[in-house]
């Protein structure tokens, strides 16, 4: 496969964006299908901190979203990746991978505190992320709500996303 390029995304992208999305999650039977809703929602609030496209060719074929959350209501430089999506088309060729490491790089650049997000632990474990006790987010199995801590101390409390994520 030819290079893949990431980079931000621009505004022509949108529509691809959420397409990808769409795709990505459609056979995901967890997922309740909003996935592409809750980045149009999160841009359109100014809320969208990295927005991530992956390039193929010049065709996006995937895409990563980042957002602040808050730890006990508080908005201390912690971020949560969500959603990220891969063309099944294009699945399992590093793509995903490419994206969460470049984003990774870019939460440092803006002196992000650390990242959560919500998946399997199989997966994300291979890029640090890890189940904490101390981060909490209500409602869903603790071993799959991981935390990546760019700094010693890990605030304890619980997550708060977006008000898009519902
Ligand atoms: C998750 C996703 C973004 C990964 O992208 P990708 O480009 O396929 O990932 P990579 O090529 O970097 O890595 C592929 C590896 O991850 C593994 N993998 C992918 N999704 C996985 C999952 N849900 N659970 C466990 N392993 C997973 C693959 O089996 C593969 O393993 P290998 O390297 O041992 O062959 C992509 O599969 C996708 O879009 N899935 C649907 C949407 C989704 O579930 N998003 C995550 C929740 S926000």
């Amino acid at each position: 496969m030819s290079e893949i390029r990431i980079r931000n995304e621009k505004e022509s992208d949108r529509a691809r964006i959420s397409e990808i999305i769409t795709l990505a999650f459609e056979n995901d039977p967890i997922s309740d299908k909003r996935e592409a809703e809750i980045v149009r929602l999160m841009r359109d609030d100014s809320a969208l901190s990295i927005s991530l496209v992956a390039e193929n060719k010049d065709k996006i074929v995937g895409h990563i979203a980042f957002s602040k959350v808050t730890i006990n209501d508080e908005c201390i430089d912690w971020y949560g990746l969500a959603p990220v999506s891969v063309d099944p088309r294009f699945q399992s060729k590093g793509i995903g991978s490419k994206l969460i490491n470049e984003g990774i790089k870019l939460l440092k650049k803006i002196n992000a505190k650390g990242c959560v997000l919500l998946g399997e632990p199989e997966y994300y474990g291979r890029f640090g992320y890890k189940a904490n006790a101390q981060l909490i987010l209500p409602g869903v199995p603790a071993e799959y709500f991981q935390a990546l801590a760019f700094s010693h101390s890990i605030p304890s409390g619980t997550v708060k996303y977006h008000h898009s994520f519902g």
